[in-house]
């Protein structure tokens, strides 16, 4: 039988480069080697550089993207493989786009009832000043994100207007990005992993994350070895987290895979964000999602590569 001829996209300027490297090889230790010829794209931090003439030159059969966060993520080079006419497993340029963009994507599944943070949205040139009264309604303690970022780098819990304007400073200045003040969510952090085949969207599992504090860091997501454990919830709690997981996929238009981060707190479910590409690495949730269904990592790249490919 002829060999695919798989592409992997990694690296990238994202600050989420190093998470994007440990991703790649992962890829490359459980793809079968007598299915696929493989071609690694390095792409570099700075812009330019000969990638985008050996992906022209080389013109895969299918493009895995290892990428995480920046340009990879949010449909720069999903728009770019669609411009070239090469097919790639995933989410697709309006979908990541509009994941990469928490604000819009909680929009979306606000207007469509599905629970999300409460939340106030910074644009990177405003004064939190105007913001004074929505912020004194929401409360403290908030959690500050970079509202296009990744991997929980810039995100931290204030409990102080003092502590939420030097947060909100601190974003703007190193990511050059709006800021997202949400209601810090107690209870219990999930992920659902879903996938997408010809058969349907299913969560193919619903995990616990591991983390020391009230915020899943960067250090417990790639750091303190694996990040997840298969959840045991009641049959009611699972199905209703598994179907607000599914129709979150389904209104952002994701294709392929995705993680949809939660948080149930009783009764009340809370989607926090859906990542159209999430952590690949040895130790991060979509590998864990695939060993509790009983598949290899590599399995799951078969059929993600066959849903596309047909
Ligand atoms: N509103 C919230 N309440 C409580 N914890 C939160 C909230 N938002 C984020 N977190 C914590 O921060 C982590 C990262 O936030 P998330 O929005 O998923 O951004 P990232 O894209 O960096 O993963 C979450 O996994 C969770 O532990
Ligand atoms: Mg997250």
């Amino acid at each position: 039988m002829k060999k695919i001829k798989l592409g992997i996209l990694a690296g990238g300027s994202s600050v989420e480069r190093e998470v994007s490297l440990k991703s790649c090889a992962n890829i490359l230790k459980s793809i079968d080697g007598e299915k696929y010829d493989t071609v690694v794209f390095n792409i570099e931090k700075e812009s330019g550089g000969d990638w985008l003439y050996r992906l022209k030159e080389e013109r895969p059969d299918i493009i895995v993207s290892a990428l995480h966060g920046g340009l990879g993520e949010n449909g720069s080079m999903q728009g770019l493989l669609h411009c070239l006419g090469i097919p790639y497993i995933g989410s697709r340029v309006m979908s990541s786009a509009l994941c990469m963009d928490k604000k819009a994507a909680k929009t979306l599944l606000e207007a469509n009832h599905i629970q999300t943070a409460g939340d106030v949205f910074i644009k990177r040139t405003e004064n939190v000043e105007m913001y004074a009264d929505e912020i004194r309604q929401l409360g403290f303690p908030l959690v500050v994100k970079p509202n296009r970022g990744g991997s929980s780098i810039g995100i931290e819990a204030v409990k102080s207007v003092e502590e939420l304007e030097r947060a909100i400073n601190s974003i703007v200045e190193k990511y050059n990005d709006d800021v997202l003040a949400e209601k810090l969510i107690r209870g219990r952090e999930i992920t659902c992993c879903v996938a997408e085949d010809n058969d349907g969207i299913r969560v193919m599992a619903v995990l616990d994350v591991n983390k020391k504090g009230d915020i899943f860091n960067y250090e417990d997501k790639y750091e303190s070895g694996v990040s997840s454990a298969l959840t045991d919830m009641p049959p009611f709690m699972r199905d209703m987290v598994t179907t607000i997981a599914k129709r979150a996929f389904r209104l952002l238009k994701c294709r392929g895979y995705a993680c949809v981060d939660m948080f149930v707190d009783e009764e009340q479910v809370y989607v926090i964000e859906v990542n159209t590409l999430p952590g690949l690495t040895e130790n991060s949730l979509v590998p864990a999602a695939c060993r509790s269904v009983g598949i290899t990592f590599g399995e799951f790249i078969d059929r993600m590569i066959e849903f596309e490919l047909g």
